[in-house]
């Protein structure tokens, strides 16, 4: 029978990686909630409508790569590709903005995608983001970025770069739009069939693409900023002066897109240049979406996020001090694993990680058990320690052992562990 194994794309994480999994959405976890955020919950599956509309019919995730089938019941249904539009519906679903003129929620959670799997790029990848609704900017805008540059430096991840741009809003990317397709359309035969393809639906696209053709036909090209209203200006301005007041550096990427369409206005990503992160080097990304909340039938609501991918600031961040799994272990003679499970649960209960080998094996196993668990501190229990009330506590380094009372065993053991 063939071997059964996970989905491509897909991953297990094993109990040995998981420390570094806890610290990083510990540190997020608490920076969040120290801006501001509380954390938000949404499913894994939505209608497949929702991101149709809320990411935009022509883009790669809606037009190849989402996870979408029809349950037994008729409806089309996605695995969620992104969190954004799950928030924006889950805020509009609960009305949560007529009790609160502005909003801050994060998540950390799984995403799918069925792109190509390769180092930094997966099917099934962890996000964890933030999502701001109700205030305008750009002040805001600024503060989301810092905070993020912040939860990498607390990481150690520190050689990264902060791209931004402006997307503008009304009829700026109308007008953009009108003056790329103006540009790039004499070069039509040398771009690639995807950026052929994207002249029509969506051009911006082409500024994105990694084809060495599209790039070239790109680096000429008029940029969005040239055609930003005075109000689109001056949010990018005043954007661009907090960061500066706040001590976070940034470059100004005027070809800066992303691949959702929902954006407006501020736009930004930050690139990791250090680790193991190959290709996929882009750490997190986000912006204004001021129009998503109207378009899906809810009030006028300006609305900014991000999202981190977990899996790439794993690439890049460092170990960490080893934390000890196990405080103590103990040891038991066959006749009385009763006992042994008893003083267990008692150091449990008092705080302590706990293992004991029930499995009535030889002590010299168990003590190879106990060696290699890395608890500091074995605890032997037999028949003459019962019969003494009392307990031998082992410590595992220097080989040194005493008689402890029963009673006093917890203390003792905390003693030991200093
Ligand atoms: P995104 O740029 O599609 O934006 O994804 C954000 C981050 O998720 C990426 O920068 C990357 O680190 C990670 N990521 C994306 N795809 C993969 C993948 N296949 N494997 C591993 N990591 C991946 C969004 O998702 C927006 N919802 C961000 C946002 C929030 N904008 C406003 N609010």
């Amino acid at each position: 029978m063939a071997k059964l194994r996970s989905v491509k794309g897909m991953n297990d994480i094993l109990p040995a990686d998981i420390g570094r999994w806890h610290r990083l959405e510990a540190a997020f976890r608490h920076r969040a909630e120290r801006y501001g955020y509380a954390e938000v919950r949404t499913p894994v599956l939505e209608p497949t409508e929702l991101f149709v509309r809320g990411i935009g019919e022509v883009t790669d995730i809606v037009e190849k790569e989402m996870y979408t089938f029809e349950d037994k019941g008729g409806k089309m249904l996605t695995l969620r590709p992104e969190g954004t539009a799950s928030c924006v519906r889950a805020w509009l679903q609960h009305s949560v903005g007529g009790s609160e003129p502005v909003t801050k929620w994060y998540y950390v959670g799984p995403m799918y995608r069925r792109e190509r799997p390769a180092k930094g790029r997966y099917r099934q990848f962890f996000q964890a983001g933030c999502e701001v609704y109700g205030d305008p900017g750009p002040y805001v805008d600024a503060e989301l970025v810092d905070m993020v540059v912040g939860f990498l430096r607390e990481l150690g991840v520190e050689d990264v770069e902060v791209l931004v741009n402006s997307l503008g809003s009304g009829d700026t990317r109308a007008r953009y739009r009108d003056a790329l397709v103006a540009h790039l359309a004499p070069m039509r035969g040398r771009l690639s069939e995807d950026s052929r393809r994207r002249l029509e639906t969506n051009p911006l696209r082409v500024l994105d693409s990694k084809a060495p053709e599209d790039q070239e036909a790109a680096a000429s090209a008029p940029t969005i900023l040239d055609y930003l209203d005075d109000a689109d200006r001056a949010h990018f301005e005043g954007f661009q002066e907090t960061l500066r007041a706040l001590g976070t550096p940034f470059r100004v990427e005027p070809r800066l897109v992303r691949g959702l369409d929902y954006y407006t206005r501020t736009l930004f990503e930050v690139v990791g240049r250090g680790g193991d992160l190959g290709a996929q080097s882009t750490l997190l990304g986000g912006g204004r979406y001021d129009k998503m909340i109207g378009d899906l039938g809810g009030p006028s609501t300006p609305a900014i996020g991000f999202a981190m991918g977990i899996e790439r600031i794993l690439l890049c961040m460092g170990e960490g001090p080893a934390e000890r799994a196990l405080d103590v272990f103990v040891i038991a003679e066959p006749g009385v694993r009763g006992a042994a499970t008893v003083l267990a649960r008692d150091l449990r209960d008092a705080g302590l990680r706990a293992e004991a080998d029930l499995r009535g094996n030889s002590l010299k196993s168990q003590f190879r058990r106990a060696d290699k668990s890395g608890a500091p501190v074995a605890l032997v229990l037999g028949q003459r320690e019962i019969e003494a009330g009392t307990v031998q506590l082992k410590v595992l380094a220097e080989g040194t052992q005493e008689s402890v009372a029963r009673d006093g065993i917890v203390p003792a053991v905390r003693a030991a562990l200093g």
